[in-house]
């Protein structure tokens, strides 16, 4: 069954502010992957569940046409407020009917979006659009996140970071589960291609302001939940993070 959040205004604004991603090394493995998979050039990728576009983005100088897609008015409505390569489009629609002919895309990416989605008919519906050996790509981030500042200090700020975590875990979506790695590491035992790839963990290194931060953590659907429930709590959370 799909699972569908973010679609609030403000959230899809902290969206397009705060949320990182995915580096062009990590980019990189993905074409090269369809590179010697399937060969160029390449003609359509499909974004699905693009949020406001910053990772849809990325692919624009790869193929001649790029498409996001997303089941929120108000994603999709960032996205074309940021969206300056013509080769860019957006489209509003669900993950599990993508408005695209049989055997029309190189490359389907799904970031940080494939655990909300109907994953069984998602998968049915974008082996109906690629192509003979096209790709997909199944991309996401946990919360295993490192914090170094300067030459020091980081073993408190990281202290402060997983205490942080812990007072929101308990407004996880249960779809989760502990670490998404498990969900997306059994989709991938399931998925029955006979050219796959895991990558268990592709590290990035990204300098932000303590504000970025907070504006990244408060955009996970676990604060987003909290803040639903209680603002206040969700508030004075935020105020004694950064305060310490
Ligand atoms: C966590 S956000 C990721 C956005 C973007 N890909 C990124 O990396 O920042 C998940 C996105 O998936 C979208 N989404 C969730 N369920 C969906 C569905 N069934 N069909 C299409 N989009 C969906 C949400 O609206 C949201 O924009």
């Amino acid at each position: 069954m799909a699972c569908r959040l973010y679609e609030g205004k403000a959230h899809a604004a902290s969206y397009w502010k705060y949320r990182i991603s995915p580096s062009e090394h990590l980019m990189k493995q993905v074409l090269n992957f369809c590179e010697g998979h399937r060969g160029g050039p390449f003609e359509l990728a499909v974004d699905v569940g693009c949020g406001s576009g910053q990772g849809t983005l990325l692919l624009a100088k790869h193929f001649a046409s790029v498409v996001g897609t997303d089941v929120s008015p108000a994603q999709i409505e960032m996205a074309l407020q940021h969206a300056k390569q013509p080769n860019v489009t957006y489209r509003l629609c669900a993950a599990e009917e993508l408005p695209f002919a049989d055997s029309s895309a190189d490359l389907v990416t799904a970031m940080s979006a494939f655990h909300w989605f109907d994953r069984p008919r998602f998968l049915l519906e974008t082996h109906r659009v690629l192509k003979p050996r096209g790709c997909l790509a199944l991309v996401n981030y946990t919360l295993d996140m490192e914090l170094s500042y300067s030459d020091c200090c980081s073993h408190t700020l990281n202290q402060i970071c997983r205490e942080f975590y812990a007072a929101l875990h308990p407004y996880r979506n249960p779809i989760l589960g502990p670490n998404s790695i498990y969900l997306y590491k059994e989709a991938f035992e399931a998925i029955p291609y006979p050219n796959k790839e895991w990558q268990e963990c592709v590290w990035d290194r990204t300098s932000m302001p303590l504000s970025s931060y907070m504006g990244l953590v408060e955009s996970f659907s676990s604060y987003q939940a909290l803040l639903r429930d209680d603002p206040q709590k969700a508030q004075k959370l935020s105020e004694d993070v950064c305060q310490r």
